[in-house]
């Protein structure tokens, strides 16, 4: 297939293009590179340029005879988002929507869209599936839940065939060790956990220590980014009916299951420094 990648210089976007390239797929990326890297582009074109740009990209799709879009291309800080709102709804919302337009005035029926677990606020219940209640709390995923709202609308429409998949937390890197995780500033927690292990960071925050877990600190889930791509690889390759999936975080007993996870190392090395924030 013919796909374009938007967000394909970023982390996650960056390991779709290397599995798409190699499954077969002629792949081009769109990214602005906000916050992506050129070089992680891996065996596709490269074109620099912002999703909201709708002649642009239009213009892209009929070129390059796109026939599918994988959507990665947002900005998604929490804290950011809560200290500019507008900045999450215009390039979030507003460029998702310049997007779809650039999909249907070019003919282009195919969309996998990015989500995230942020949609869905603080669970009341777990595990949380997609019945689960939407009532994000804050910018960011709020901005995902309308972008999610207007594909539905669009899929309905204009016969846009979408598939939006509500990830949690993506973590690891290709086993090539060609690509991995690169942001700045890095909010996410393995990264941070390695640069402080590794001596490149001083000291990482453990957030409460009062959680009812085994040792107090809090719980969260992680789906190996090339786990997620292959998710996105089956959805891309559907026929596309609207639909949303929660990407679930995985039991403990599918770690002793998993191929890949039984390949990791087991590291015997002090934990590296932390410190207790409220
Ligand atoms: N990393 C996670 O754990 C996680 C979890 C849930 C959902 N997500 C979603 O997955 C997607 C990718 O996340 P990531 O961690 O790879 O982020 P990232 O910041 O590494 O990648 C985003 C890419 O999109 C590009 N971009 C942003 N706005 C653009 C625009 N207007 N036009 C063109 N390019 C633009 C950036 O330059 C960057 O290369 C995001 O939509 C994010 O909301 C990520």
């Amino acid at each position: 297939m013919k796909i374009l990648v938007t967000g394909g210089a970023g982390y996650i976007g960056s390991h779709m293009v290397k599995l798409l390239t190699e499954t077969g797929s002629e792949v081009t990326v769109l990214d602005d590179l906000s916050t992506g890297h050129a070089e992680a582009v891996r065996g596709a074109q490269f074109v620099k340029g912002d999703i909201a740009d709708v002649a642009s990209t239009k213009s892209l799709l009929q070129k390059n005879r796109i026939e599918g879009v994988v959507h990665f291309a947002a900005s998604s800080l929490v804290g950011e988002s809560m200290a500019d709102p507008l900045k999450y709804y215009r390039r979030n919302v507003g460029g998702t929507v310049a997007l779809v337009q650039a999909m249907r005035d070019a003919g282009v029926a195919r969309i996998v869209f990015s989500s995230t677990a942020a949609v869905y606020g603080d669970p009341v219940r777990t595990p949380i599936d997609e019945a689960h209640p939407k009532q994000p709390v804050n910018p960011y995923g709020a901005s995902k839940l309308a972008m999610e709202r207007m594909l539905s609308d669009c899929s309905t429409a204009y016969g846009i065939g979408a598939v939006v998949l509500r990830y949690f937390n993506a973590a690891g890197a290709d086993p090539s060790g060609e690509l991995g995780e690169r942001h700045d500033p890095e909010t996410h927690l393995i990264p941070l956990v390695l640069q402080a292990a590794s001596g490149r960071r001083a000291s990482i925050s453990v957030f409460g220590m009062d959680w009812p877990t085994r040792d107090g600190t809090c719980v969260r889930d992680y789906i190996h980014v090339n786990d997620l791509c292959d998710a996105h690889l089956r959805a891309i390759s559907s026929p596309g009916v609207p639909i949303a999936v929660s990407v679930p975080r995985f039991p403990d007993s599918w770690y002793s299951r998993n191929p890949r996870s039984r390949s990791m190392p087991r590291y015997s090395s002090p934990s590296p420094p932390q410190r207790a924030s409220p």
